[in-house]
């Protein structure tokens, strides 16, 4: 489970999340999707504390912390729950896929190599890139650089998966095939925060939508009623524009 309360972020004067709460259940999917500048990103950095929240709480699986009081080891275990797939994948350079994805269980998990190998194709499988195990990222397509970048978030068997805009750097004919990834990754019963621009694909891999403008969750609810029956205006405009 993700349970946050009363998460407050400003920069400087500029307030970025004004008193967000939700809740994502084990094994579900919830969508943020809003304008841009209304701290979907910031939202989902506080999570981990790539950003440091002003206040709240925030529990993700057994790791409960409070952020105004909470010591380096609660951050540390915090941190270990969750795993992030960001816009411009960020792999390293000179490492091939595989190393990309088994990096994490070398390093931080101790895991013998072999072992790692074995999960890291397993994982790259997964995401439809067994045959390019070798290859290093400058020779592979953004939307295949994104799906090593989703095996390397699975690697560490996070609590939850944490997308932002996973495909919003992608070329649109690339845009599908990291969207079916992340769709059969759900149906394994991941759970997913997902910030996307992608609303038909919002609507079908979500439990949950939030709608969030100007650092407030204006809108939320499952995706049918949602999408079909906005009750804001705010929310009936934002959806205008991807029809
Ligand atoms: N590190 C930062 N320092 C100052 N302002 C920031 C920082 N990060 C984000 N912001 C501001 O916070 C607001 C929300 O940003 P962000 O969370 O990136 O929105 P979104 O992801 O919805 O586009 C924006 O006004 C942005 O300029
Ligand atoms: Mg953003």
């Amino acid at each position: 489970m993700i349970k946050v309360t009363n998460l407050r972020k400003s920069f400087n004067d500029l307030v970025v999340l004004d008193g967000i709460n939700f809740e994502v259940k084990d094994r579900e999917v919830m969508s943020i999707i809003g304008p841009s500048g209304s701290g979907k990103s910031t939202l989902i950095r506080c999570l981990n504390f790539l950003e440091k929240p002003d206040t709240a709480t925030i529990e993700i699986g057994n790791v409960k912390l409070n952020a105004e009081r909470c010591t380096r080891k609660e951050i540390r275990d915090l941190r270990a729950q969750t795993a992030m797939v960001f816009q411009n994948y960020n792999l390293y350079k000179n490492k091939t896929a595989l190393q990309n994805v088994t990096e994490s269980l070398i390093v931080v998990k101790k895991m013998p190599k072999k072992e790692a190998e074995e999960f890291g194709m397993e994982l790259l499988r997964k995401v439809g890139l067994e045959d390019k195990r070798d290859n290093y990222p400058v020779t592979l397509s953004g939307g295949q650089q994104q799906r090593v970048s989703i095996a390397r978030a699975l690697a560490l068997r996070p609590h939850a998966v944490l997308f932002d805009e996973p495909t919003s750097s992608l070329d649109p004919e690339l845009v599908g095939e990291v969207l079916q990834v992340i769709k059969s990754i759900a149906e394994m019963d991941t759970t997913m925060i997902i910030v996307t621009h992608e609303m038909d694909f919002a609507r079908e891999v979500s439990d949950h939508v939030i709608f969030m403008a100007d650092g407030n969750i204006v809108e939320q609810g499952p995706p049918g009623e949602f999408f079909n029956n906005p009750q804001h205006d705010r929310t009936k405009q934002f959806l205008k524009n991807y029809r």
